[in-house]
């Protein structure tokens, strides 16, 4: 297709093709199914503390203060349309935001590091959530510790529902154990001890890679589940590892266990699209289902070329701010070329156990069907006649990984848009280069096109376009691998409440961390 013509019928009409709706209408939908102790309704939050536990490895955590009530590392549940209106606490030796990744937040809410929370201090937190159903999450994001943070454990759920999810759940005779939310983070563990977030020069190039994988903070996670439909609304927490997410029969020589493909970033597709494996890469979100008639299935990232190929150049995060606070664990950041615990590193693309789930119960003979359509989400196609937006990601040597050649710079506005402008990128990725995940704070976007996808990827392609499954739903983080090219339709409506008015600052960045902190970012502007 030649690109005119692609252009010409790319980008979705305002808002329909994210499925924005107004809030607040028709009936009332109850909180989402989530299993866990930890859930909190999102209105009942007066206080988010954040807080270091141990300043050995560095561990942190976010404590829910639900009036009289405390959660700690809480799993915040929501309606679309329910507000927040609660109190950040930082309590951590460092600057801190709290970010909401992939809600529609105006700039003051986005906890995107433009005003960054010092130690001691605190900020509020007030919002309506006004994106569809699905998995989103909250992370920190000071710009310089933001890599170090979330690896520290500062990364927590929001599991958001509407009508269309809820009906998803009833269709399919779900109990409250079977639909489960989990952010799957690596770390480096030795002698079943967490190894302190000390990366070196090449962690700080190529990104932190653990060995071992904590699923809501626990390893070896085995998750109780009964027989029947299991829902899973995963997100990789990694700082950088991307996974290849397929799942295994135990005691069966590990035969294969096909699942659907139900939702991702933003929410569910327009119907299931059955697979056998998927790739996630870091702070992307998938919403899968599952048959659990088997006894124990465990969840994998499978083997994968993880697509490498920058070489040599070492990379130092450079932030005037860093040399102000010490780091949570007492370990240099970036600052040798080898700190002694690579060795504890695997690979990306190697092989690793996520979680288990065991099944208990007997098989039910008459499941519910999977429906086959479960969401109104329309196609992503439209007219426009703008030219696209070009984005260039580079390797250089010395300055590490880049956008347009340009490295981050807080006080620079890279581009601006205006308030409802529909715009195609296209994002092209340099062959010396890595798989980079690219984020969009603010808005969903639709993938439309990925172009000269690497072997291994593309064969997961199933739909036209060269586009994988996961490119059909509503996305805010999407990977781009070395020597592609993908074309997304952004659409930049804006709420008109007062929160919103004004120029509205947001990022554009590689949600690998080290790459992020590494300044591997550009702001821009709605005005
Ligand atoms: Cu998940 Cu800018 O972040
Ligand atoms: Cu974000
Ligand atoms: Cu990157």
């Amino acid at each position: 297709m030649n690109r005119r013509r692609f252009v010409a019928i790319s980008v979705a009409s305002a808002g329909a093709a994210l499925g924005w709706r107004p809030a607040g209408s028709g009936t009332p939908t109850p909180l989402p199914l989530v299993a866990g102790a930890s859930v909190a309704p999102i209105g009942a939050v007066r206080r988010l503390i954040v807080e270091r536990v141990d300043p050995v490895v560095g561990r942190c955590r976010y404590v829910a203060d639900l009036g009289g009530r405390q959660v700690a590392n809480p799993i915040l549940v929501a309606q679309r349309g329910h507000r927040i209106d609660a109190v950040v606490e930082n309590r951590l030796p460092q600057p801190t935001t709290v970010h909401f990744h992939g809600l529609m937040l105006s700039e003051s809410q986005d906890g995107a590091g433009f005003a960054p929370i010092e130690p001691g201090a605190s900020k509020a937190l007030r919002f309506e959530v006004r994106n569809r159903a699905g998995l989103y999450w909250f992370h920190a994001h000071p710009h310089g510790f933001t890599a170090e943070q979330v690896h520290a454990g500062l990364a927590g759920l929001l599991v958001v529902t509407d009508d269309e999810d809820a009906a998803l759940d009833k269709a399919l005779g779900l109990t409250p154990g079977n639909r489960i939310a989990l952010a799957l983070a690596d770390a480096r563990v030795a002698g079943g001890a967490l190894r302190p977030y000390a990366p070196s020069e090449a962690d700080c190039l190529h990104g932190w890679f653990g060995n071992r994988v904590l699923a809501n903070g626990t390893l070896d996670a085995a998750l109780a589940v009964n027989s029947g439909w299991v829902r899973l609304q995963l997100l990789n927490a990694c700082n950088a590892r991307g996974l290849l997410v397929g799942f295994r029969e135990n005691g069966r020589d590990g035969a294969g266990v096909p699942f659907h493909l139900l939702g991702t970033d933003g929410g569910l597709l327009a119907a299931p699209i059955p697979l056998e494996q998927v790739f996630l890469y870091s702070g992307e979100r998938v919403d899968i289902v599952d048959v659990s008639g088997r006894r124990e299935i465990a969840a994998m990232s499978l083997a994968f070329d993880a697509r490498h190929q920058a070489r040599g150049g070492r990379l130092a995060h450079r932030h005037p701010a860093r040399e102000r606070f010490p780091p949570l664990a007492g370990e240099k950041v970036c600052a040798s070329p080898a700190v002694g615990n690579e060795t504890d590193a695997l690979p990306d693309g190697a092989e690793l156990a996520l979680f288990t789930l065991r099944v208990s119960g007997t098989a039910r003979s008459a499941l519910p069907p999977l429906p086959g359509r479960i969401s109104s989400l329309p196609e992503a196609m439209a007219a426009s006649d703008a030219a696209p937006r070009h984005m260039r990601l580079d390797f250089d040597e010395r300055a590490g990984f880049l956008i347009d050649q340009t490295p981050y710079r807080p006080e620079e506005i890279a581009f601006s848009v205006g308030r409802g402008a529909r715009e195609v990128w296209e994002i092209r990725n340099s062959p010396i280069s890595m798989p980079h995940p690219m984020h969009l704070h603010g808005f969903g976007f639709r993938v439309l096109r990925r172009q000269a996808t690497f072997g291994p990827a593309r064969r997961l392609a199933t739909h036209g376009s060269g586009r994988l499954p996961t490119d059909l739903g509503v996305k805010d983080t999407v990977v781009v691998w070395p020597n592609e090219t993908l074309w997304l339709a952004v659409d930049f409506a804006l709420p008109g409440d007062a929160a919103f008015r004004g120029r509205q600052r947001y990022m554009f960045h590689c949600h690998n961390l080290e790459h992020e902190d590494g300044m591997m970012m550009r702001n821009f502007a709605v005005v």
